[in-house]
C-alpha cells in the first residue's frame, strides 16, 4: 500500500469535472482546479470548492438548450451523490476559510447599536473618494481595468441577491417582510429587465464581456472568491440571522455611495457603456438603507436586546472588512499589472476555451506567459511574482 497522502480536493475536482462533462455550458460547469504540487494554490482551490457547494443550492439553467438536451446535464449537476459530497466538505472548508474572518474583533459590538449606525452612516457619506475610481480616472487602458473589475465582482453580482434570498425564507416576524420587500427590488419587482443581475449583465455586455453566470470562473481570483463565499456563509447558515442584517446594513449603505461614484465615472469615461446598474443602486439603496435600519435593525434590537445588536455589528464589520479586502486587492492587482515590464493589456478568445494552469505569485514561475484575470498577459510570467498574494494567473497553454 502506498502512503501518499490522499487529497480530498483532488478527488472532488475529478468528480466535478466528470459531472460537468465535455464542453459544459457555464451554468453546469462546476469544475475546480487541482493544486497538485503547488501548495500556494491550496486556499484558491478550496475557495473554488466552497463556491461550488454554495451555488449547488439554487437553480441554474443555461441560456440555450445544450446540444444533447438539458435533462442529462441538469441531472448530473444536481446529482444527489455530488451534492452530498459538496455538503460534506462544506463545514471543514468554512472553518478553514471563513472561520478566521468571522471572528469578532476585541471590543467589537460592545457599543450601542444606534450610535454605531449613526457613525457608520457619517463615515460612509463623508469618506474619501473611491480609490479605484481615482486610479481609473488617471489610468491608461481603463477599459481593461474596468473589465477586470466587472469580472471579479461577477461571481456575486450576476446572481445578485440569490445569497440574501436564502435569509428571507423562514418565519421570524415583521423584519422578515421588510427584508422581503428589499429582495423584491433586487429582483426587479418581477420585471426581468429590471432585475439587478440583469442590469449587471448589460454593463458586462457593453464592455464586450460574456455575460453568462460563472462564464469567467477560471479568472476569479482568491480575493473575489473569498468575498463571494463570505456572503454565502452569512446567508446559507440560518444561525447567522443577526449577522445577515449586519451585512445588509453595511452593504446597502456602502453601495449607495460606491455605485454613485461608478455611475459618474462611466458617464465621464465610457459614455457608451450601460450604466443603469449603478444609477439604479445609487438611488434605491438610499431607501434600502432606511428600510434595514428602521424595519430590521431597530425592531430586532428592541425585541432581543443588546446581544442581537452586538451580532448585527459583528456582521456589519465582517462585511466592511470583506469588501475592503476585495476592493484593495482588486486595485493592487491593477496597479501591479500596470507596473509590470512585460504586461500586454487585453485578452483574446472565449473565457473558458482553454483553462491553462493556475499560478499564484508564490508559485514557481518561468518565462512562460501568464494571463491575469481579463487585464491581459504578462509576456514574462516571472513578473507575476510581484503581484499581491491573493492574485491568480494562468500559464497560457
Ligand atoms: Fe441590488
Ligand atoms: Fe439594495
Amino acid at each position: 500500500m502506498n502512503a501518499i497522502a490522499h487529497d480530498p480536493m483532488a478527488d472532488l475536482a475529478a468528480m466535478l469535472a466528470e459531472g460537468s462533462g465535455a464542453a459544459p455550458s457555464a451554468a453546469f460547469d462546476a469544475r475546480i482546479d487541482v493544486a497538485g504540487e503547488d501548495a500556494s494554490l491550496a486556499a484558491f482551490v478550496r475557495h473554488q470548492a466552497l463556491m461550488r457547494g454554495y451555488q449547488a443550492r439554487y437553480v441554474l439553467l443555461p441560456e440555450a438548450a445544450p446540444a444533447g438536451g438539458v435533462l442529462g446535464p441538469l441531472a448530473r449537476h444536481y446529482d444527489a451523490g455530488r451534492l452530498a459530497r459538496l455538503a460534506e466538505l462544506r463545514p471543514r472548508l468554512e472553518t478553514e476559510l471563513i472561520g478566521p474572518l468571522a471572528m469578532a474583533r476585541e471590543g467589537e459590538g460592545e457599543g450601542d447599536i444606534g450610535a454605531y449606525v449613526e457613525a457608520m452612516l457619517g463615515e460612509i457619506r463623508r469618506g474619501p473618494a473611491n480609490p479605484l475610481i481615482a486610479f481609473l480616472a488617471a489610468a491608461d487602458h481603463r477599459d481593461d481595468h474596468y473589465r477586470n473589475f466587472l469580472v471579479q465582482n461577477s461571481p456575486d453580482l450576476l446572481a445578485e441577491a440569490s445569497a440574501s434570498a436564502l435569509g428571507v425564507i423562514g418565519e421570524y416576524g415583521e423584519p422578515q417582510s421588510a427584508l422581503f420587500r428589499i429582495l423584491i427590488d433586487e429582483f426587479g419587482y418581477g420585471a426581468h429587465g429590471k432585475k439587478h443581475a440583469v442590469l449587471y449583465r448589460a454593463t458586462m455586455r457593453s464592455f464586450g464581456l460574456d455575460d453568462a453566470y460563472n462564464g469567467y470562473w477560471p479568472w476569479f481570483d482568491t480575493a473575489a472568491l473569498e468575498l463571494h463565499n463570505v456572503i454565502h456563509w452569512l446567508f446559507q447558515n440560518p444561525g447567522n440571522v443577526f449577522r445577515q442584517v449586519g451585512f445588509l446594513l453595511h452593504a446597502e449603505t456602502a453601495y449607495q455611495r460606491s455605485t454613485l461614484a461608478h455611475h459618474r465615472y462611466l458617464r465621464e469615461f465610457h459614455a457608451d457603456a450601460d450604466a443603469r446598474y449603478f444609477g439604479e443602486h445609487a438611488h434605491i439603496d438610499l431607501h434600502h438603507t432606511r428600510m434595514v435600519i428602521d424595519e430590521a435593525v431597530t425592531p430586532l434590537v428592541a425585541r432581543f436586546g443588546a446581544e442581537a445588536g452586538a451580532e448585527i455589528i459583528a456582521g456589519a464589520e465582517m462585511t466592511r472588512r470583506a469588501f475592503a479586502r476585495a476592493g484593495d486587492h482588486l486595485l493592487a492587482v491593477s496597479q501591479a499589472f500596470a507596473a509590470a515590464a512585460s504586461a500586454r493589456f487585453g485578452v483574446e478568445g472565449a473565457p473558458r476555451h482553454a483553462l491553462g494552469r493556475p499560478v499564484t505569485p508564490r508559485s514557481p514561475l518561468t518565462s512562460e506567459p501568464v494571463q491575469v484575470g481579463v487585464l491581459g498577459v504578462l509576456r514574462d510570467g516571472r513578473d507575476f511574482a510581484a503581484f499581491p498574494p491573493a492574485a491568480i494567473g494562468r500559464v497560457l497553454p
